[in-house]
């Protein structure tokens, strides 16, 4: 087989409904690259602020969406002595961004540049991630690592204060960030708490997932009084705010003393007036407030460690295949709010 099959948006902002199918060649590795067979990949908000588009940052046309790879080491150009053909890898998110901080927004996989939604792809071999074969994780939990995995360890461990054993940490939602954030801050021995606007979404987190306390947004819109008064009074050290400018002023009200907010997501605005003196406040708790740009594949190796030996999968709420009704309701089950991820499987 020669061809493969690939999925284009022809724009940012066409929405997901002008996603189309198209026959193209199975690229070839060039000196220093590898090419993957991309077994699963799953969906982030990006996605779908990317097809809608609101999302703010560069997109090429005609791309091929999606960022998380994972799959197999299918060929391998001349100059890779690295990896091996058959090796299961994921690639990093943004394939220049070795390690430190992110240098641009003109490398992230399924937006400015090719993503996911493929069945072949030819990649740097120094974007590569190797996983350990033994692994219990399956394509779609591996996946998960790439976006969503890397931003909630960035938000844990990125910082000069990573995480303790004992700290408080409270994710907003129930989506793939905060779902990864949970999972991971249970493993290390963290108090987790979660908000959601499901009930039955929060009995998931605490049941499946170890979540200490919930709360409800929608039924207790001053969510933060909850969370002061579940960890009585002291407030929460770490806070993955995917919310953005909507929920700041509650998480400035809940974060400890010391504590850490990860700005991440934009999933809520407020309008000028109605945002907090964000300085006043980070002053006086001496808290910080720091920006998530996913992370470096030296993040990602480090949680794809943690995840691999303790068997750590986020939930991954439906599997679709790779048909174009299938991609399409993909999106359209992103855009309900899914609990955890919503995978595709790549034959
Ligand atoms: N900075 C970065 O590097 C980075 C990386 C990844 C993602 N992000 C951003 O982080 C956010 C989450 O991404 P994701 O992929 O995890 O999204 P997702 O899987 O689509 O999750 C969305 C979930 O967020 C929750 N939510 C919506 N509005 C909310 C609000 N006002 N307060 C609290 N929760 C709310 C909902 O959970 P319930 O249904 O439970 O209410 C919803 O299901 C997005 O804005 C995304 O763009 C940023």
């Amino acid at each position: 087989m020669s061809t493969q099959r690939v999925f284009r948006l022809p724009s940012k902002g066409a929405g997901y409904e002008a996603i189309q199918e198209h026959t193209e060649p199975i690229p070839q590795a060039q000196a220093h690259e590898v090419v993957i067979k991309i077994h699963a990949t799953t969906l982030n908000y990006r996605d779908l602020a990317i097809a809608k588009g609101f999302y703010p940052f560069p997109v090429k046309e005609n791309a091929v969406p999606l960022s998380d790879i994972a799959g197999t080491i299918h060929a391998l150009g001349p100059n890779v002595t690295t990896l091996t053909k058959g090796d299961k890898v994921i690639a990093n998110f943004d394939i220049s961004n070795t390690f430190g901080p992110q240098q641009d927004w003109l490398h992230g996989l399924g937006g400015p540049i090719d993503g996911a939604l493929q069945q072949y792809i030819a990649l740097p071999a120094s974007a590569i991630i190797k996983i350990p074969e033994k692994t219990p994780l399956t394509y779609p939990h591996l996946a998960s690592l790439v976006c969503t995995g890397t931003t909630a360890w960035n938000a844990l461990y990125g910082s000069g204060h990573p995480l303790k054993p004992g700290q408080t940490v409270l994710s907003l939602g129930t989506g793939g960030v905060s779902m990864t954030g949970l999972l991971l801050a249970h493993a290390a021995g963290a108090r987790t708490i979660i908000t959601s606007s499901s009930d039955e979404k929060l009995s998931i987190a605490r049941e499946k997932y170890g979540a200490d306390f919930g709360v409800n947004y929608t039924t207790t819109p001053n969510w933060a009084d909850a969370v002061n008064e579940y960890t009585s009074g002291e407030g929460v050290d770490i806070i993955f705010e995917n919310g953005g400018s909507g929920t700041i002023a509650q998480s400035l009200s809940c974060v400890a003393r010391g504590g850490q907010i990860a700005i991440i997501g934009f999933l809520s605005s407020a309008s000028q007036e109605d945002m907090p003196d964000v300085a006043g406040a980070v002053l006086g708790k001496g808290c910080s407030v720091r920006g998530i740009n996913v992370g470096s594949k030296q993040l990602t190796e480090d949680l794809v460690r943690f995840a691999c030996a303790r068997g750590l999968g986020v939930h991954v709420e439906r599997t679709y295949g790779f048909e174009r009704g299938e991609v399409l309701r993909a999106f359209g089950d992103l855009e309900r709010g899914a609990v955890g991820k919503i995978a595709i499987e790549i034959p």
